[in-house]
């Protein structure tokens, strides 16, 4: 997507794009932007029907320099010539729990508590995103939130419950416009909560059987 290559012969024939490709951690204007606007242009030009564009709740509200360039994709989409549907997302439960992931390690847990997330089942998400598969464009469409709203001390506590840690946790009440915005509940769509997978159901499933030995920082059964 970024070298442009072979993106027009692998649009031959295809009616609806669902366009999920992201790169948060590498070069997302490259990537989320460049590539974004590379992709509907070779939609326009081989005669694509529907670009259903996965995007995220709350970016409008919430500075953060990935969240800018989703916002800089959504607005090509919108604005292209190709019939689109954007489909905003909460974050994923498999996000939220990669980043606990990484925590885990550490010999605390230094985590701003108090910010707000509505974790979702990224099944739930892509019955949702396939559901828009179809000839008929729907612009922007409801968000899909997880079926709770929760602090991150509340999502790390079940989190650690599930997996039996016991480290301390030290709440850190991280400065900035960004997680000001994750504590005022902007990354957050109460009123459109339709998730079927609860956060602790998921962790249920995800570490049943999880003996993760702390002080070695790895599970035995890995
Ligand atoms: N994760 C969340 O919590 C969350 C929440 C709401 C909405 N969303 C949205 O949902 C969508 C999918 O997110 P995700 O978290 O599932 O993403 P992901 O797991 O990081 O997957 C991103 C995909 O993009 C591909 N990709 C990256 N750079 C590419 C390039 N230059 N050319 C072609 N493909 C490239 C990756 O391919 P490789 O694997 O080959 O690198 C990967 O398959 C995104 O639009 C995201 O903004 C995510």
């Amino acid at each position: 997507m970024v070298a442009g290559t072979g993106i027009e012969s692998a649009l031959e024939g295809v009616d609806v794009v669902i366009h999920a490709a992201t790169a948060p951690q590498g070069d997302t204007e490259k990537v989320d932007v460049a590539g974004t606007k590379r992709l509907l242009d070779a939609a326009v030009e081989t005669g694509v029907e529907h670009f259903v564009y996965p995007s995220i709740v709350g970016i409008d509200d919430i500075p953060f320099s990935y969240y800018e360039h989703k916002r800089t994709a959504e607005t090509a989409v919108e604005n292209s010539n190709v019939p689109t549907t954007i489909v905003p997302a909460t974050q994923f439960h498999s996000f939220v729990a990669g980043l606990f992931d990484a925590v885990a390690k550490l010999p605390v847990w230094p985590l701003p508590t108090k910010m707000r997330v509505q974790p979702v089942a990224v099944s739930d998400v892509a019955e949702r995103i396939v559901g828009h598969a179809t000839s008929t464009a729907a612009g922007r469409a409801d968000p899909v939130g997880g079926p709770e709203v929760h602090s991150v001390g509340d999502l790390a506590g079940a989190y650690r419950r599930a997996r039996d840690l016991r480290r301390p946790m030290l709440r850190i009440p991280f400065p900035g416009g960004t997680a000001r915005a994750f504590r005022a509940g902007h990354a957050t769509c109460p009123e459109h909560a339709v998730g079927t997978v609860a956060w602790t159901e998921w962790l249920a499933e995800q570490y049943a059987g999880d003996t993760t030995d702390e002080r070695q920082n790895k599970s035995p059964v890995a």
